[in-house]
């Protein structure tokens, strides 16, 4: 598929609602080709021709490979990829219990790794992939006992960005991004506590993203600077 020229391409997974569709609309703004994924699939809110719905459900394999296929088949240059979609059903829980704690990995950490492997190879030098973490994840800031599958699968997915860090340094910039406390429905109280907008945590996001970053960070986008590990 021709995406024009100059006009760099992202893949943002979950943009049907909160901060991917944010981001998406910050994206699409800005001259960028989006491909977005949601689980409906043929999404209508982004009335652009530079916007490319994909269907994907992080807990189903079959959905998984089938989005792969479609986005192998149609774009040959990936210049961003933004791992957003996340879930969080056990948020201010104290006890866990196994059915959030599988979706949450399903969709946070082994989903979003399988997902992400053969997409690689589309991503060029200077390419950049960002997951979306949270500040939840950091072991040096865990001060609380809550939210054990979240905080976990947050954990997990930085190890990832090291990984990946790691594995494509020299070629991609790879980094763990902390989007704020955002209203949104990841969790009902947010929409009420939340410090920043979608909008305004986009905002953030997407100058980080666009800055020359240091491969390997955990970066907190609300206070706009480093999170420890
Ligand atoms: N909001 C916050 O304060 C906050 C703080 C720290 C980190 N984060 C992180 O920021 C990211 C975005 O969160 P948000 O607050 O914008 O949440 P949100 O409004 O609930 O949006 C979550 C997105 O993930 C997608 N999703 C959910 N289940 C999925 C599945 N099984 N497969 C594929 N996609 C799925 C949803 O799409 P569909 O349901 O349409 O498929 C939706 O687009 C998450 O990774 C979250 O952990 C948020």
């Amino acid at each position: 598929m021709k995406t024009g020229n100059n006009r760099k391409t992202v893949l943002i997974t979950g943009v049907s609602k909160g901060i991917g569709k944010s981001l998406t609309k910050k994206m699409l703004a800005d001259n960028y080709f989006v491909i977005g994924t949601s689980r409906q699939g043929n999404l209508k809110v982004f009335e652009s021709e530079n916007f490319y719905p994909v269907a994907l459900d992080l807990t189903n394999l079959e959905s998984i490979e089938t989005a792969q296929k479609t986005i192998l088949e149609k774009f040959p240059q990936m210049d961003i990829l933004i791992n957003n979609a996340g879930v969080g059903p056990d948020l201010g829980s104290q006890k866990p219990d196994r059915k959030s704690f599988a979706q949450t990995f399903e969709v946070n950490v082994s989903g979003t790794v399988f997902f992400t492997e053969p997409i690689i190879k589309l991503i060029p030098q200077n390419g950049k992939i960002i997951n979306i973490s949270s500040r939840m994840g950091s072991m040096d800031e865990c001060e609380t006992s809550d939210s054990i599958a979240y905080r976990m699968s947050k954990s997990a997915l930085n190890m990832y960005t090291k990984i990946l860090t790691n594995r494509l340094k020299g070629k991609i910039k790879v980094a763990s991004v902390h989007p704020g406390w955002v209203k949104t429905t990841i969790r009902e109280s947010n929409l009420v506590n939340g410090t920043l907008t979608p909008e305004e945590s986009a905002a953030r996001i997407f100058s980080f993203i666009k800055s020359d970053f240091e491969s390997g960070m955990f970066w907190n986008a609300e206070k706009e600077g480093k999170i420890l590990w």
